[in-house]
């Protein structure tokens, strides 16, 4: 058994402290952390944005916004702790003059600052060139940066390389949200702690695997953004082929960052390109219409607040991924992932094999195949699909499919869930860079999907339609069905 680790306290500078991501995400993760006494009691909190205002009026915001986005109680000796730890600097981030003030706040002989950038990328040199100025920057320091970590390999490279002028690849924390989720490294457990799935897990066994993220959610107010990212660059290109690489890759020699990320790299490496040659049969684009969700009536894409009427920017995509490897020769990935689906949805469905001969022909024709279900959300949890007898003393032998069940909240119910950014953001205090992505990893994901996105741009096409609620465009039906298959409904 390892020894408790002792973890020096962190100056936790949160650029953008303003802003939509700390309200929403940030500062509740910290205070679930606070009341869960996860936090170094000297680590420190400083908001950095370009508005005017004091530390009362920052704590001030901040318990607002507790009050606003936390489901839970706000205990009043919890909220003592973590209002102690908040201080707040009023920074342009633009001007690198401005950085001096750190000094004066930061303490690098106790505490490791730790430069989380909650604030759009256009800013991310900026800030790189205000620390490196104002000399507050030491070995120990660490940034943590979010997606979109560019929009392509080439802006990628940009920011990357803007950021390496300044930060050591080891001192980079890039966050992937999905990689804090409990069944997400749960995966990393099922495979490589039960032998049953380490020995089922190829070519050999399995037929092919999906994977779905479905959202109920629409474009709520960032158009902007989203209509020049789409969901293939805001969904597909982070969190589903992370999804994907923590299924397909080898097994890594220990827990250790750099050997789990080997082996991601790995995958990514073998994923068959897409191209203008195999786009049309290998993806599906498609754009949300008018519809209903829930029994209440939602706008189309093209009707959104702020909306271009003309844009063919793609709310939804489903593509067939081949990996060119020993492991998974001939076994397609299935990835599908939407805006205004029919409900929130995040599964990966692991078919495994028919069987060659059925002798149980009086229940079914064909025998259904034995599949696994990881759940990551809303409901986590594991289930797989067997076939069992009917108890009975009839002549003959009657199948039906069952479950064995097994629902975190029921299985563990003394342990709590919590939620992808407070993993993260406590790793990131901790310094432990496994659930992060290596700079190599974005950029190899970003060059598969740059060939993707430029068969699209090369065919005179536009999405499909599909109607909000619903699952997606007809067209991502017949995806599978080509290979005589079906999504999981
Ligand atoms: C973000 C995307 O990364 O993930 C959003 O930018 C998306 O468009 C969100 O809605 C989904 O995250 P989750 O955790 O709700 O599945």
């Amino acid at each position: 058994m390892k020894e408790k680790k002792i973890y020096k306290p962190c100056d936790l500078i949160i650029y953008g402290a303003l802003g939509d991501l700390s309200r929403r995400k940030l500062l509740i993760s910290l205070y679930r952390l606070e009341n869960a006494n996860l936090i170094e009691p000297n680590t420190r909190i400083i908001g950095v944005d370009r508005h005017e205002g004091d530390n009362a009026g920052f704590i001030a915001i901040v318990l607002k916004n507790l009050r606003e986005f936390l489901n839970d109680k706000i205990e009043d000796t919890v909220w003592q702790r973590f209002s102690a730890r908040l201080t707040y600097l009023k920074i342009d981030l633009t001007q690198r003059d401005q950085y001096q003030p750190l000094k004066t706040v930061l303490n690098p002989q106790t505490h490791i600052a730790v430069n989380y950038f909650a604030v759009s990328p256009v800013l991310f040199k900026n800030i790189c060139q205000g620390l490196s100025h104002s000399g507050v920057l030491t070995a120990e320091s660490r940034m943590v940066m979010e997606k979109p970590i560019g929009h392509d390999l080439e802006s990628c490279k940009e920011i990357n390389d803007a950021v390496a002028k300044v930060f050591s690849e080891e001192q980079v924390f890039r966050i992937d949200h999905y990689l804090g989720k409990e069944t997400v490294l749960n995966l990393l457990a099922l495979r490589f702690a039960n032998s049953i799935f380490t020995t089922n897990w190829d070519h050999n066994t399995i037929d092919h695997i999906q994977i779905t993220v479905a959202e109920e959610v629409g474009i709520e107010g960032r158009w902007d953004y989203f209509d020049k990212t789409g969901q293939l660059r805001d969904m597909l290109q982070n969190h589903l082929l992370q999804i994907l690489t923590f299924i397909a890759m080898e097994p890594p020699v220990n827990l250790e960052a750099k050997n789990i990320r080997n082996e991601k790299i790995k995958v990514l490496e073998a994923l068959r390109p897409i191209t203008l040659s195999n786009v049309e049969e290998k993806t599906v684009r498609g754009q949300y219409s008018a519809g209903f969700l829930k029994g209440r009536a939602v706008p189309g894409y093209l009707e959104e607040e702020g909306a271009n009427v003309e844009s063919t920017t793609e709310s939804f995509v489903a593509l067939r991924v081949d990996i060119d490897n020993w492991r998974w020769a001939g076994v397609p990935f299935y990835l599908r992932t939407g805006k205004r689906l029919t409900n929130k949805r995040t599964e990966i469905v692991i078919y495994f094999k028919q069987l060659p001969h059925n002798i149980f022909n009086d229940s079914f024709r064909d025998l259904p195949p034995n599949k696994l279900t990881i759940h990551l959300q809303p409901n986590e949890g594991v289930d797989v699909q067997i076939l069992n007898k009917v108890p009975g003393i009839d002549e003959n032998i009657k199948l039906q499919k069952t479950k064995l069940d097994l629902s975190f909240s029921e299985a563990f119910k003394k342990s709590r869930i919590f939620g992808g950014y407070e993993k993260l953001v406590l790793e990131a205090m901790r310094g432990n860079p496994t659930l992060f992505l290596s700079r190599e990893e974005i950029e190899q994901a970003w060059i598969w999907v740059d060939s993707i996105q430029d068969a699209w741009q090369h065919l005179n096409d536009t999405p499909k339609h599909y109607q909000a609620g619903s699952w997606g465009p007809v067209a991502s039906v017949a995806l599978l069905a080509r290979d005589g298959r079906a999504w999981e409904e």
